[in-house]
């Protein structure tokens, strides 16, 4: 059996599979599948400073191979999180990270204060919620805003900081180089991409927010390249997402650059996909005589 351990820094992975954010929640309701030390990590649903309730419904709209997606962040808070959810969670023996958005700079940066007391292992900085009138994707679209609010929240971060990045962008490296620059220990990509579907007979918008947020599989080619060019811009590691599916998925996805993964619209249509993509993932290795998945990152051989 291959060695399917990853390391980030300090914190090893039991294996490269985390559960993307939003698709997940907190892990209650897949636990009654299996026990989530199967999975590598989880990055838990993304919290806010206060309770927000989301965005009103119709939030979610199925695309081909893929789904539209305008939740809006609904989430207990950071404080709820912090008491409730995270004790249990920390019990799963799997690496936990909190997912973070926020209004303001400062929300950022009280949030990150809070959990860097708390037990959570990482903290991801979603800089890239497209679907939220405030807070999201607006600090996520350019170099300035994007290192301005890696450093303030560096300032008050103790825990490995992720900064997850948008697709919505001309030109990711150049915004993935001004995460690193200010102090991102790991990149995580790609959040969702904005999107739209009408219904043709009322002419509105499914989404009732009229855009929604492309994930699945639909946008796999699309992350893969977008990992491809950060690796080649950045020196920390890349989790890599969007649209993986298939054990085959995630070895091209780590080949591209990634040296985790996560995973998430797939899990609402077979919330065993992690373990059969760790199944595969092992075969390949053994078929292939390499002794442990991270031998596989940035081994692209481009022409
Ligand atoms: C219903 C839903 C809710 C999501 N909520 C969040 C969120 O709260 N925070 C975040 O950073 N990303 C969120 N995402 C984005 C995912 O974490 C991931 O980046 C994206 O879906 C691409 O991966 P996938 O194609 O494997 O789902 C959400 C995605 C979906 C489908």
């Amino acid at each position: 059996m291959a060695d399917l351990k990853v390391k980030i820094g300090d914190i090893t992975f039991s294996n490269p599979l985390i559960a993307a954010s939003g698709t997940f929640g907190f892990g209650h309701e897949y636990n009654e599948f299996y026990p989530l030390s199967k999975l590598g990590g989880i990055s838990c649903k993304g919290i806010t400073l206060q309770k927000r309730d989301g965005n009103p419904p119709p939030r979610i709209a199925e695309t081909p191979s893929g789904i539209l997606n305008a939740v809006g962040l609904q989430n207990p808070g950071v404080d709820h999180f912090i008491k409730e959810d995270l004790p249990w969670l920390k019990q799963q023996d799997t690496v936990i990270i909190a997912n973070i958005a926020g209004n303001t700079t400062e929300d950022y940066c009280k949030m990150a204060e809070k959990l860097s007391d708390s037990d959570v292992d990482m903290i991801e900085l979603n800089i890239s919620c497209p679907n939220v009138k405030s807070g999201g994707v607006q600090f996520g679209t350019s170099c300035e805003s994007v290192g301005a609010i890696t450093s303030a929240v560096r300032k008050y971060c103790k825990k490995p900081l992720v900064v997850k990045l948008s697709p919505n962008v001309t030109d990711i490296a150049e915004i993935a180089k001004a995460a690193e620059a200010n102090g991102a220990d790991v990149i995580s990509m790609i959040n969702t991409l904005t999107g739209m579907k009408i219904d043709i007979n009322t002419r509105r918008p499914i989404i009732r927010n009229n855009t929604g947020g492309l994930s699945g599989a639909a946008v796999f080619p699309v992350a893969v390249r977008m990992v491809w060019q950060v690796a080649n811009a950045v020196k920390i590691p890349i989790i890599g997402m969007g649209g993986i599916t298939t054990w085959q998925d995630a070895v091209e996805m780590m080949i591209a650059g990634a040296t985790a993964l996560q995973i998430g619209t797939v899990l609402f249509n077979d919330p065993y996909a992690p373990i059969k993509i760790c199944e595969g993932m092992n075969k390949f290795l053994d078929d292939n005589n390499i002794a442990s998945v991270t031998e596989l990152t940035g081994t692209i051989k481009p022409w």
